[in-house]
């Protein structure tokens, strides 16, 4: 590790790659985004953008495919169904259904026309982000974390500069990007290398990439000629890995829970915990729950 960019050039934009096709999660995905399936109560990508903004976020770049129209809908106003509500007074509602819009101009979509991987849905977004750091939110993993577990990166980023991801321990090292660490301090820890979806027993470690990143914008020309990897893919984690010879990079073991939404268990653990943790209805969720399983018991 040598030459470190400018420390902590500001954060102020994030990149959520949303083309998946959500084959893990099919039927429900078949005319549907999977960021638009509920986590209790809102789309599931409504508490990535929450968190993001969280870590004062400006500007939210949505690497989007065909299909996912209705994420552009859901950030944009409804007249109609607006319309109606105020007419009927219900003004609660109506609050609900505006508070996913943001200021005119703060949002890009962009699309990747081609499924070839996250290194490559990233490198879609090089002419929005242009030269500046930005945060990379992949919107299959929810967490639950205060502050917002990109809230924490971008404190230890504010101290440190250069490229930040979030690790976590896992059982299942194989399904995910994984780190070689070298040293430690607190949360924070020095990397030696990172290998994606390694065989188990070729694991590094047990502490797993899981979906947040504050990365510097030289990862562009990297992520440019990178050549597929795991699954022929461009993986985003292969060119991380070549930054890491040239720049800063660290991981934080974030302190929060992170939900793997990607498949259909995922899915419903994220649901249980998240009305679990609602502050309107998280006693009646349990209640609800608890009734649910006694019933079958
Ligand atoms: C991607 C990344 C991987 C990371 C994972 C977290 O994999 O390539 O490094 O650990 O997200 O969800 P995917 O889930 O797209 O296979």
């Amino acid at each position: 590790m040598n030459s470190a960019p400018p420390l902590s050039r500001p954060l102020r934009k994030a990149v959520l790659p949303v083309a998946g096709f959500g084959t893990r999660v099919l039927p429900a995905t078949k005319a549907i985004p999977k960021e638009m399936l509920p986590v209790f109560d809102r789309p599931a990508i409504q508490y990535v953008v929450d968190e993001a903004l969280d870590a004062g976020i400006e500007h939210i770049v949505f690497v989007t495919g065909r299909n996912k129209g209705a994420i552009e809908d859901y950030f944009d106003r409804a007249y109609e169904l607006e319309v109606t509500l105020r007419d009927k007074g219900k003004t609660a509602q109506l609050k609900e259904i505006e508070a996913p819009i943001r200021p005119a101009g703060s949002m890009s979509f962009v699309r990747q026309q081609a499924a070839l991987g996250l290194g490559h849905a990233v490198w879609c977004a090089r002419d929005i982000v242009g030269d500046e750091p930005f945060a990379v939110m992949l919107p299959d993993m929810l967490m639950m974390a205060q502050p917002s577990c990109l809230a924490q990166m971008a404190n230890a980023y504010a101290k440190t500069g250069g490229n930040i991801i979030a690790v976590e321990p896992t059982d299942t090292p194989e399904l995910y990007g994984v780190i070689t660490p070298e040293s430690r301090d607190g949360r924070m820890i020095k990397m030696k290398g990172m290998v994606e979806k390694p065989k188990r027993e070729q694991a590094p470690s047990n502490l797993f990439i899981s979906g947040r990143y504050i990365l510097q914008p030289e990862i562009f020309d990297l992520l440019a000629s990178q050549a597929p990897g795991a699954g022929g893919e461009i993986q985003l984690t292969d060119a991380m890995a070549r930054l890491m010879q040239t720049q800063s990079f660290h991981a934080l073991e974030y302190e929060g829970v992170t939900y793997d939404c990607g498949d259909k268990l995922g899915y419903l653990r994220a649901n249980a915990a998240f009305a679990l943790a609602n502050a309107e209805y998280g006693a009646r969720a349990a209640a609800t729950l608890r009734d649910e399983l006694t019933k079958r018991s």
